[in-house]
């Protein structure tokens, strides 16, 4: 029996492990008071913050390595040429998004970076016109990955409710087909 097509079991692992994350990360500084009360202090929260999107961007770089040498699945149908390109077009803006988050908050930051309470480095020496670029990118593009993620999210639901097909069951970890 030919198998339906899907994800790789790693692909789906740094899926699911960074999706979660990556709306920890966002939540963070706008509930800076609730977390900060669990956590402790505001510097906490950011403590937190940034060493998250660390682990993310590590993510997002071995998830591309994989990607690279493995590809990735074709869910949708032949015919649907569009949706494919459209769908390709929103993953690699994700992909984008993903290191572009991480690396302005990278160069914005202005104080050592302290990560998970381990160990600290930087500030990286950068001029204070690029570090001001970087914070703008930063607090404005995260405007575009919120929507992005919610559009990626609601398509990935409407495929499975509406359209009954191998979209979200192809990047769902314990699936039998
Ligand atoms: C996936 C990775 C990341 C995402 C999605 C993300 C997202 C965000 C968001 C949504 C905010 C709130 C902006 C606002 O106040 O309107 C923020 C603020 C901030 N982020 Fe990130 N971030 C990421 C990674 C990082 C990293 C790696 C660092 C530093 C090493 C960092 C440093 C900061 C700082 C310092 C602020 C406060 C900015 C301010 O002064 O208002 N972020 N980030
Ligand atoms: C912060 C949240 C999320 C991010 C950053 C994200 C990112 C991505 C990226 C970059 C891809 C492309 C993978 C590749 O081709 O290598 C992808 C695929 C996928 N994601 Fe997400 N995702 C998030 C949340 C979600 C959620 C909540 C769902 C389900 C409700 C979901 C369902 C899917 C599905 C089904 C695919 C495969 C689509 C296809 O190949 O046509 N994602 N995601």
């Amino acid at each position: 029996m030919a198998t339906l097509p899907r994800y790789s079991n790693a692909q789906i692992l740094l899926h699911w492990l960074t999706a979660p994350l990556v709306i920890l990360i966002i939540s963070l500084p706008y509930f800076e008071d609730f977390f900060s009360g669990l956590l402790g202090s505001g510097a906490d929260v950011f403590t937190l913050h940034k060493s998250l999107g660390i682990t993310v961007l590590a993510l997002t770089v071995i998830r591309l390595m994989i990607r690279f040498k493995h590809g990735s699945p074709a869910l949708l149908p032949p015919n649907a040429v569009l949706q494919q390109k459209l769908a390709k077009l929103g993953h690699a803006v994700l992909y984008a998004l993903l290191f572009l988050m991480p690396i302005t908050g990278l160069i914005f930051s202005a104080r050592p970076v302290n990560y998970f309470w381990l160990f600290s480095f930087g500030p990286l020496p950068l001029p204070e016109a690029l570090r001001s670029a970087a914070k703008q990118v930063h607090v404005t593009v995260q405007y575009a990955f919120i929507l992005l993620i919610l559009g990626h999210a609601s398509m990935a639901i409407w495929h499975y409710v509406a359209r009954r097909d191998r979209v979200l069951p192809g990047m769902l970890p314990l699936i039998k087909d």
